[in-house]
């Protein structure tokens, strides 16, 4: 499984692309409108400078001609800006659009299989099953990582399974054991990811010992 980070902030993605285990970044209206200094159009272009994987960069328009017209002009920004579209019938016109042109997309608020399929069927490059949105209403979104993984298996589907809306440490763990191609991390669940006690506890009694030498 990939990591990608979920943030339009430029300190978290410097932070992360420097641990040199980043191969992309996914950005959403929410996460872009915490970015007060800068236009969306600037932002995605510092991203796609310094990463050189996949830069998820979100429409807002709802009908698919809208979609195609904002999504090829933030196409133009760099090589690497994926579209990412809602799961919407008008969502999946785009998305066949956007494929025919070679221009990779992302379906996001991606929340049972059947949506996952025709997401895929239509064309997206990746789709994007939200864990956390799902544990909030009581539904198991991990459940739905290893459905959807299943069924891309046993149809030869290649669309890549982006875990998403992700909130702790066994989010990550478990997406990944349960087929999730990618999984896109906010900054401070990264940062989780490393930490354990006993490994401070042995740098520590490592540290204590060489210096009593
Ligand atoms: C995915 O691409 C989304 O940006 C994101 O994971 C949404 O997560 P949230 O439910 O924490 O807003």
């Amino acid at each position: 499984m990939k990591f990608f980070i979920d943030t339009a902030n430029m300190n978290e993605i410097r932070e992360a692309y420097a641990l040199g285990l980043l191969s992309g970044v996914t950005t959403n209206p929410t996460l872009v409108a915490k970015e007060k200094d800068v236009s969306f159009e600037d932002r995605l272009k510092e991203i796609t400078d310094l990463v050189p994987g996949s830069v998820s960069a979100e429409v807002i328009a709802l009908d698919a001609e809208g979609m195609i017209r904002e999504g090829m002009e933030l196409a133009k920004i760099a090589p690497n800006i994926t579209i990412k579209v809602p799961m919407t019938p008008e969502g999946l016109k785009a998305v066949h659009a956007f494929s025919k042109e070679g221009i990779k997309t992302n379906v996001t608020l991606i929340f049972n299989a059947n949506q996952a399929l025709l997401a895929a069927r239509a064309g997206a490059s990746y789709v994007s099953p939200f864990l956390g949105r799902l544990d909030d209403i009581g539904q198991n979104g991990l459940d739905l990582i290893s459905t959807i993984a299943e069924i891309f298996a046993v149809h030869g589907i290649e669309t890549e399974i982006i875990a998403a809306s992700i909130r702790h440490p066994m989010h990550v763990t478990e997406a990944a054991l349960r087929g999730a191609h990618i999984a896109t991390i906010p900054y401070k669940v990264l940062m989780q990811l490393f930490h354990h006690p006993l490994t401070d506890k042995g740098i520590e009694a490592f540290l204590k010992d060489w210096n009593s030498r």
